[in-house]
């Protein structure tokens, strides 16, 4: 699983607006940082096995580096995300390198994270919503994509997107998750799906712990989570962890910065 990835660069990071609570516009990335942090999180995805698509940055744009909001993708289908209108001018680009790379794009109608509230899970899509994707997305997701949509409520914008609150680390087998990141019946649902759920402590969680991506081998997350390293390692996974203090700059970790192209398709014929 997600052996596949679009990543962009860190060439024009920067915090120039603050929509979210980490971002604050007088704690700028050191760009230095910032790019080699990016480019060691490419190497660890190439290390552990992974195919790296590009699409370049543009200098209008100081949030492209996080292009897990660029849209979800299945198949050869694309739902674009509908961000934030700080954001919106990175749409063009990505909707250009879709559409040369022969993917159906669809645009939202409505406001949508993409791959930020929307967990690919074998085939469910865990999708988040109550911060930037409206709910009505929900079954646009369902029908354009053939998921099973669970929907899973962020109780605060601390957990703007679901990628902070929930993550997938093995489909069908092993999610963590933050319990205090979601509502009582989003919570309820997580655990009737009847996988085995690792609980994340806020404090990990926070420091963008389970933005992590994780092939079902290799799990590439942040540094300083060891609890939820260790609880990783016990379940026999390879645990990468890096350096992401500089993104952190920006709300982001490590999955906000690839877009998973290679989402499996249904299984039934
Ligand atoms: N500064 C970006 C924003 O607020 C960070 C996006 C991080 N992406 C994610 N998938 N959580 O939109």
């Amino acid at each position: 699983m997600n052996k596949v990835l679009l990543v962009s660069d860190a060439a024009y990071f920067r915090v120039d607006y603050e929509i979210n609570p980490y971002m604050h516009t007088e704690v700028q990335p050191d760009h230095t940082a910032a790019v080699v942090e990016h480019l060691n999180i490419v190497v660890a995805h190439r290390a552990a096995g992974r195919r790296i698509e590009y699409v370049a940055s543009a200098p209008e744009c100081p949030d492209m580096v996080f292009t897990a909001n660029a849209a979800v993708v299945r198949g050869n289908r694309a739902v674009l995300g509908a961000p934030p209108p700080e954001r919106k001018a990175e749409l063009p680009y990505f909707q250009e390198w879709l559409i040369e790379h022969d993917y159906d794009v669809v645009e939202a109608p409505y406001p949508f994270s993409g791959q930020g509230d929307a967990l690919a899970c074998g085939d469910l899509l865990l999708t988040g919503y109550g911060q930037r994707t409206d709910r009505r997305m929900h079954s646009i997701l369902a029908r354009a994509l053939d998921y099973e949509v669970v929907p899973l409520r962020t109780v605060s914008p601390r957990w703007y997107d679901l990628d902070l609150a929930v993550a997938v680390v093995e489909p069908g087998r092993t999610l963590a998750y933050c319990p205090e990141a979601l509502d009582e019946q989003s919570r309820r649902r997580l655990r009737g799906l009847g996988m085995d759920l690792i609980e994340v402590a806020v404090e990990e969680a926070a420091r963008f712990a389970l933005n992590l991506i994780s092939d079902g081998t290799t799990v590439t997350m942040t540094k300083g989570a060891p609890r939820l390293a260790a609880e990783l390692r016990v379940r026999g996974l390879q645990v990468v962890e890096l350096d992401t203090t500089e993104l952190a700059k920006g709300g982001g970790g490590v999955r906000c910065t690839a877009l998973t192209l290679d989402n499996p398709l249904p299984a039934r014929p």
